[in-house]
């Protein structure tokens, strides 16, 4: 790691600018050498700190090339690991919602995506449950005084553009401190709905709009929403039940987030350069060969679950996919498989197609210890 020699005061803290190198083939282990283990969540950054949330995957093998109903669903807590620099990871706590744990032998629990909300200094979470997620139109809200939690569960949400919730679920705050929540709904038609939150987040407006809806399948999963100059984004994709070929990344795009959303195009082709189909017939189905699981991949093999937003220095901001590689992992672990964190890039406001990189470079600025 090379430090460039440009020192400047941002936000009072003293900052310099560091070159690091990201990889998404070498295991991301954390300062005590072990595996991080925290998927299918988010990634954060407040004030100079980057927040890693995720699911904690059991020491598992997944038996099938998609989910097997067990592996990854059965005794899943949250955790929250640290960063200065999305290099250097520090394990906070992989139990951050101690309240799963009274009965995650049997629910299951993914998808923890954090925010800060401004207004009421809260740090607010929402979450994926079986409790909730194709049963009713709820979604899991927790609450903590610090980034640091332990978050603590309040009344859930109760969604207004669905009868009941399928089964993604992201958080999205927007510049000025209003928050939403993208859906997809198991009733039909099958929609991707998001709905706007009232100010202290803690209830829905009611306020929503469609992005997209469909009747046959694929009904599509969800990946994260994003904004870049005053454009809103939302990456869907093909169902993909912690699948090992991966799901594309289906973009739409509005100029009011609940106005009329439009297709925007397809960033994740298969690995071939061939478009996946419009239909297939199951989840069971790997789109970019449909008859063998073990054929040809997405070009970045993952399941998509969200995109980062971080302000990584004062001169940039970057958006990144944000996915799960399942059936990755060197030893066969589930806890273990590899994530792809992949800089999505603009060309103008055309969003380029993403290449899978092994690794990559950013240029981040770092508090230095004064
Ligand atoms: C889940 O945890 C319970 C209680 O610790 C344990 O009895 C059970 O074997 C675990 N199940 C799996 C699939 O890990
Ligand atoms: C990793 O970060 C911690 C906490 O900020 C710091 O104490 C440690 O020196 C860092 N290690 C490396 C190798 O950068
Ligand atoms: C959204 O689309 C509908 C139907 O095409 C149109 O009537 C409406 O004016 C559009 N709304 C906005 C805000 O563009
Ligand atoms: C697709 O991804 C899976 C899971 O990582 C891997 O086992 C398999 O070899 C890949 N297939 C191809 C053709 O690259
Ligand atoms: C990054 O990936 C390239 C291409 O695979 C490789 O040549 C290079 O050694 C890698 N760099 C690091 C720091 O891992």
């Amino acid at each position: 790691m090379h430090f460039v020699s440009i020192l400047f005061i941002s936000n009072f803290w003293l900052v310099s600018s560091k070159q690091v190198v990201i990889s998404n083939v070498i295991p991301r282990l954390d300062v005590d050498g072990n595996f991080v283990n925290a998927h299918d969540g988010c990634l954060v950054k407040f004030d100079n700190t980057y927040f890693m949330y995720g699911t904690v995957y059991g020491e598992c093998h997944q038996s099938t090339t998609i989910c097997d109903g067990v592996c990854g669903y059965i005794n899943n807590t949250f955790a929250l690991y640290t960063s200065p620099d999305l290099v250097n990871w520090t394990l906070i706590n992989n139990n951050i919602v101690p309240e799963v744990t009274k009965d995650n032998y049997y629910i299951n629990y993914w998808m923890p995506n954090v925010g800060y909300n401004h207004r009421t200094k809260q740090y607010v979470m929402i979450y994926w449950s079986s409790r909730y997620g194709f049963k009713n139109s709820l979604v899991a809200l927790a609450v903590a005084s610090t980034p640091f939690g332990p978050f603590v569960n309040v009344q859930p949400l109760e969604m207004q553009g669905g009868k009941t919730i399928s089964d993604t679920t992201n958080l999205f705050v927007d510049d000025d401190n209003t928050a939403y929540v993208r859906y997809n709904t198991r009733d039909e038609p099958l929609r991707h709905v998001v709905e706007k939150l009232s100010p202290d987040w803690m209830t829905t407006t009611g306020q929503f709009s469609i992005i997209f809806e469909k009747e046959d399948f694929p009904w599509y999963d969800g990946g994260g929403m994003f904004k870049q100059k005053g454009i809103y984004y939302t990456m869907l994709s093909f169902d993909c039940c912690f699948c090992q070929w991966g799901s594309d990344a289906r973009v739409f795009s509005a100029t009011e987030i609940l106005g009329n959303w439009t297709y925007h195009g397809q960033l994740n082709y298969c690995a071939d350069g061939r478009g996946p189909p419009e239909h297939v017939t199951d989840m069971t189905i790997n789109p970019c060969s449909i008859d063998d699981p073990f054929g040809t991949n997405f070009t970045v093999p993952a399941q998509q679950f969200n995109v980062a937003t971080l302000q990584i220095s004062s001169e940039e901001t970057l958006h990144m996919y944000y996915g799960e590689r399942f059936r990755s992992s060197k030893d066969g672990l589930k806890a273990h498989d590899f994530q792809a964190w992949i800089p999505i890039k603009f060309i103008g406001t055309c969003l380029q197609p993403l290449l899978f990189l092994d690794n990559f470079t950013l240029n981040i600025d770092v508090e230095l210890a004064t």
